[in-house]
């Protein structure tokens, strides 16, 4: 065995060469990996015993891509380039054994190899658009001549992981291998590519795949179409897009010249520094830093939840998703067997979809238990309360719940607004109480706010995070106020849409801004989705707010055809002259001066409010770091990744400076008494210090 650096091994078994990577975590291609597997290729290449060459690495899995922590930063050692070339040229097999994930780079390495093995569970995919960028080692070029456009369209504008029997459906990989034996696989593999002459394949040098789809734009122009909602304003998938159309109408090298410019552009640009954010704060956002890791776990083997509602079923399903048994508690057998009658039809959907069997869904089913009696929650491990907000109701369910439920287990609140401290003062054991804040619907959303009430324990907090991970959510511990810190946000842009309607900008003003930003749907949009009667009673409306007259005029949101937009039979919205007319009547005899309003002063308005309230969170330690608060915004609210989420985004695009300016001058301008526009303090020192808001707040 050659050592050729800490990272890269040099072995051989017989007559076939094995370079082995072992850099954990990922094997991503740092400078030191690029090194090794130069300095390894070339002994192997010139070692003339070797008559083929394997690539493997040790650990979780094969290379997972660039090394994300290098981007911006002077290039060091040899470049992939150089290194690809020279696998690609080796005069003898080189065979790329994959296990885990190569993805990004670590695919667009194995794509130089002549051959790809992989095991059952291996996976494979160019995740760049994820990252706001495009495969830049050839990837855009390679990855088409092998699985033909459209395969490649569709994977590389969704950054999708391909499994190891598509990939070798599709060409990407050659042999699948038994698991656990990807060594012995991929050298007999090799051995025969030898025994046998096979050629050494050289992916770019294949033309038919991308032959098919030349001369005719009408593939690209059609795929556009199919992705222009999902891709409105983000810059990669369109970028994507135009290498794959180069890979089809120019010869490879002039493609691969524009793969390494467009790659240049987005790698330098704000949309790609955004989401590698991103991607270091979703994994940042399960570290917490009085929690430590070896903090010990509660099991949890079974759940009760009480309420079989909307949410109550939603979050039931997440844990049956999981394969963990979930006792449903209900006031009455008609509404437990109404709300179990949701979740069938849900997951029944699901199964019509093609998403899994028949079996599947009773499987699922079979681990749901309703129950009338919260006796019945006597043994569970954790117990999420799912009713309705009214604070005496709650108290009173978790005073009972004290009593019934074992000791060591978890009581969790489900509230989106009550304060958890209060609840948890009902019981004997406030440290085992802690809120699950799940958003609706409760089975899709990926955002869990896990909120962390005065005397939570750690190990209740650990296992809740742990928790969330297992059944597929995104866990971000806030503290308790009003609103936690996810709907905290979204009440400063609600309040500030409200009032620039009055001010002059029209709902669909408002909401075209939004949009056009990146965000899912506008507040109106979504307000009229929501019902503008929840919540409202015909009986107490006292037709004093904009909502009480909607909605007695029967425009009570797209259920009604009407709303704060009028509504066609496909449920299409379209400006309503009734809601401008009653807008404008509603602001005069209010004495609010309408004007024109800009759509940069409704972007402003909406969301640097925002920005001020997450930095007041911060200073309350409410939150713990800056980009959890863009994870909660991202996962819960869609904001676009694109955008880094609404701290980044104040900080990176906007400026804090150019917030905090804003801030005071609408705080000097309001009259209303409330302060909602007063700054706050974090922010003030991060602009005077002339620091981030994380170093800010780090002191
Ligand atoms: N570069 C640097 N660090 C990386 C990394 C990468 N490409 N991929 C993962 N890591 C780090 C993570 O930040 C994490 O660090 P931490 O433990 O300090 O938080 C650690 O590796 C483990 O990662 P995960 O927690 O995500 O581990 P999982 O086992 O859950 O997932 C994975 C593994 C599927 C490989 C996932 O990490 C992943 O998707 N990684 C990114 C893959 C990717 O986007 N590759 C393309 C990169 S861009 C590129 O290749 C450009 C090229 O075309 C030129």
């Amino acid at each position: 065995m050659t050592a050729i650096n800490d990272v890269t091994t040099l072995t051989r078994d017989g007559d076939i060469a094995i370079v082995t990577l072992n850099s954990p975590p990922v094997n991503a291609l740092s400078a030191k990996v690029r090194e090794g597997l130069f300095e390894g290729f070339k002994q192997a290449i010139a070692d003339d015993q070797a008559k083929a060459i394997v690539l493997i690495c040790e650990g979780r899995t094969f290379i997972a891509g660039a090394d994300i922590t290098e981007f911006g930063q002077a290039p060091k050692g040899p470049g992939l380039h150089e290194v690809q070339q020279m696998i690609e040229d080796a005069p003898k097999p080189v065979v790329a054994a994959i296990h885990g994930t190569a993805l990004g780079g670590g695919l667009e390495v194995a794509l130089v190899c002549h051959y790809r093995v992989a095991v059952p569970s291996a996976k494979m995919g160019l995740p760049e658009v994820n990252l706001g960028l495009l495969p830049g080692a050839g990837g855009t070029q390679r990855l088409p001549r092998v699985t033909g456009v459209e395969k490649a369209l569709e994977m590389m504008t969704s950054g999708r992981h391909a499994s190891a029997k598509e990939a070798k459906e599709s060409g990407l990989a050659d042999e699948i291998v038994e698991e656990g034996k990807l060594l012995d696989g991929a050298v007999a593999f090799a051995r025969k590519a030898v025994a046998e002459n096979w050629p050494l394949v050289k992916i770019r040098e294949r033309d038919d795949k991308v032959a098919e789809a030349r001369g005719k734009p009408e593939v690209f122009e059609a795929f556009r179409k199919s992705v222009a909602r999902k891709t409105r304003g983000f810059l990669a998938p369109e970028y994507n897009i135009q290498c794959i159309e180069a890979a089809v109408n120019l010869p490879f090298d002039e493609g691969m010249k524009v793969e390494a410019k467009l790659f240049r552009e987005l790698v330098t640009g704000s949309q790609s520094a955004a989401q590698r954010h991103v991607f270091f704060a979703e994994r940042q956002v399960a570290k917490i830093p009085d929690v430590p890791k070896e903090t010990p776990l509660i099991d949890i083997k079974s759940v009760g939840i009480i309420g079989a509602g909307t949410m109550g079923g939603g979050i039931a399903m997440n844990f049956a998703n999981a394969g963990i048994p979930v006792t449903i508690i209900e006031q009455s057998q008609d509404r437990l067997d109404a709300g179990l009658g949701v979740v069938r039809k849900n997951y029944e959907n699901s199964a019509k979809k093609g998403r899994f069997s028949m079996d599947e869904v009773e499987k699922r089913m079979g681990l749901l238990q309703g129950s009338t009696s919260l006796e019945d929650l006597a043994d569970k491990d954790l117990v999420i309360e799912a009713i309705f907000e009214n604070m005496d109701v709650k108290k009173d369910v978790f005073g009972k719940l004290d009593k019934i439920v074992k000791q060591g287990a978890i009581l969790a609140t489900n509230t989106s607004a009550l304060d958890i401290d209060e609840i948890a003062t009902a019981t004997s054991r406030p440290e085992a109480v802690i809120g699950l804040h799940f958003f609706s619907p409760a089975n899709v959303m990926k955002l869990l706010e896990i909120v962390r009430a005065d005397k939570t324990s750690k190990e209740v907090i650990a296992t809740s995070m742990a928790l969330s991970k297992k059944i597929g959510k995104i866990g971000v511990l806030v503290g308790v106020c009003p609103g936690f810190v996810g709907n905290r946000l979204l009440a400063q842009r609600q309040r500030e849409a409200n009032k620039l309607i009055l001010e002059g900008a029209m709902p669909w003003d408002v909401d075209r801004v939004l949009f056009g930003f990146g965000l899912p749907m506008g507040p109106f949009a979504m307000s009229d989705l929501a019902g503008l009667d929840l919540g409202w009673n015909k009986e107490t409306s006292k037709g004093e707010t904009l909502r009480d007259l909607l909605c007695e005029r029967d425009r009570r949101g797209q259920k009604t055809g009407a709303g704060f937009y009028d509504y066609d039979e496909n449920r299409t919205p379209s400006p309503s002259k009734e809601v401008e007319e009653l807008i404008r009547q509603y602001a005069e005899e209010r004495q609010f001066q309408q004007r024109d309003i800009s759509d940069q002063e409704i972007l402003e308005r909406c969301l640097y409010p925002m920005v001020n309230e997450g930095a007041k969170i911060l200073e309350e330690g409410k939150a713990i770091r800056t980009s959890d608060i863009d994870i909660v915004w991202i996962m819960g609210y869609g904001w676009p990744r694109y955008e880094g989420g609404p701290m980044w985004w104040g900080e990176n695009v906007v400026g804090l400076d150019k917030v905090l300016a804003k801030m005071k001058e609408w705080d000097a301008a309001d009259t209303s008494g409330t302060g909602v526009f007063k700054p706050s303090a974090l922010l003030e020192k991060a602009v005077a210090d002339k620091v981030s808001l994380q170093k800010a707040l780090e002191g």
